[in-house]
């Protein structure tokens, strides 16, 4: 059975949803390790109560590569198949994406290629577009720009706020994010270029 690894950074809440997935079968994997550079992150105790490992490294202070070099050993020794950034505010090092090449995937609150970086639905907000969503899409080693696997549109709102429009993106992100871990882990898809092709259009 593939072993998945979470990094986190925060709430968790796509961590839950993830993890949800796997307690229903219908990702088909195992959860080895949870990883924060934050202690105070909520998704560890949500890791903890679920009884699955997790661990905090704090990033503080460490150059990107040395602390990459801490998540690798971490990930090595649990023998992580598929990593899975799900509110991992860090950027990951050339080495780290050569450890595991299109064997990271990340979750981004916005249409990708529109609005990467932070507070993607603040960006939207401000920026008027009329449709939003969020995107699951492979790490590369440049930032919120990899191939993408699947994405969800969601209306922007006249009345929106960055954190109303958050909320809305948000239950898409928890629809497709275990949804396309599932795709990843069968195999059944593509890459030509940027384009990843699901087997169900092959
Ligand atoms: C999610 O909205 C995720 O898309 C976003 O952080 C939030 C984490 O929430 N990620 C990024 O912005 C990455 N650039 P969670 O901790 O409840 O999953």
């Amino acid at each position: 059975m593939k072993r998945l690894g979470i990094l986190l950074s925060g709430r968790g809440s796509n961590f839950e949803a993830i993890a949800d997935s796997v307690e229903a079968g219908k990702i088909d994997a195992s959860i080895g390790l949870v990883i924060s550079n934050r202690a105070e992150a909520r998704g560890l105790e949500r890791a903890r109560e679920r009884g699955l490992k997790a661990l905090c490294i704090p990033s503080r202070g460490l150059d990107r590569e040395v602390y990459d070099r801490l998540l690798i050993e971490e990930l090595r020794r649990e023998n992580i198949d598929l990593v899975c950034l799900a509110g991992y505010m860090r950027l990951l090092s050339a080495a780290f994406i050569r450890e595991y090449p299109l064997r990271i995937l990340n979750i981004h609150p916005s249409l990708l290629p529109a609005f990467p970086g932070l507070d993607a639905q603040h960006q939207a907000v401000d920026y008027g577009v009329k449709i939003s969503g969020c995107t699951v899409h492979f790490v590369d080693e440049h930032l919120d720009a990899g191939p993408i696997i699947l994405q969800a549109a969601v209306p922007v709102l006249d009345s929106d706020t960055a954190g109303t429009l958050s909320e809305r993106i948000l239950k898409e992100e928890h629809r497709i994010y275990p949804e396309a871990i599932q795709i990843v882990l069968s195999g059944n898809f593509e890459i030509r270029g940027r384009q990843v092709i699901l087997e169900r259009s092959l």
